[in-house]
């Protein structure tokens, strides 16, 4: 598995689909994240819009047969310009966010995650920030363990006009802070 950056070459269907299967788990909390329905088209100009890393199986590593090809198996957008306003926290000086971030339901818990996470966080320090910070359902409890125990802590709530419920906003010092949560 290599992380690197999505290029227009490489698949928007594939990348739609499994942002579907990895955001299914709050579709089926009752929640309407847009990651979780979105279409090609919005993923296209989701992935174009920000610096986009994907995690990639590649064929003859060990997991999947050369004949299945490469394999998208994990995604994340750094400074995504979103056209809805935002969380005033994401203009603050020195703040760079992320945003649709998801590894294949049968790949989670392996790491994926935490070296696409690894990779926009060394990223953002590289382009100066000294915070990293998303947004995130706030009915998903798990999730915001998840981020906690990787030292980001709540700053704000935040209600995106285009989902069901309130989103929590959480950031990390990158440099100079005390870090922690
Ligand atoms: C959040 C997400 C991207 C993390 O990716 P990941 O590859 O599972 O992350 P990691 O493997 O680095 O860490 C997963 C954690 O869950 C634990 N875990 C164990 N088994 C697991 C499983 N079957 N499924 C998920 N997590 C599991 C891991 O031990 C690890 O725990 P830790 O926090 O103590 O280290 C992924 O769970 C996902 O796609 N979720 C759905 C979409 C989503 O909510 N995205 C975030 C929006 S803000």
């Amino acid at each position: 598995m290599v992380v690197r950056r999505w290029t227009p070459g490489d698949g928007v269907g594939q990348v739609t689909a499994l942002l579907h299967r990895a955001y299914a788990k709050q579709v089926g909390m009752g929640l309407r994240p847009l990651a979780g329905r979105q279409d090609e088209q919005v993923t296209l100009r989701r992935l174009s819009s920000g610096e986009c890393y994907i995690a990639v199986c590649v064929p003859g590593a060990g997991t999947l047969s050369a004949e299945a090809g490469e394999q998208i198996v994990g995604v994340i957008i750094l400074a995504e310009k979103e056209p809805d306003e935002g969380p005033p926290f994401f203009m603050r000086a020195g703040v760079l966010a992320f945003s649709q971030f998801a590894v294949d339901p049968w790949l989670q818990g392996a790491g994926v995650g935490g070296k696409l996470l690894g990779t926009v966080e060394a990223r953002a320090v590289e382009l100066g920030s000294t915070e990293l910070a998303l947004s995130m359902a706030e009915p998903d409890h798990g999730l915001r363990d998840y981020y906690l125990r990787r030292g980001y802590r709540v700053v704000g709530v935040w209600k995106w006009p285009y989902t069901n419920y309130n989103s929590l906003v959480l950031s990390k010092r990158l440099v100079g802070g005390e870090g922690g949560c």
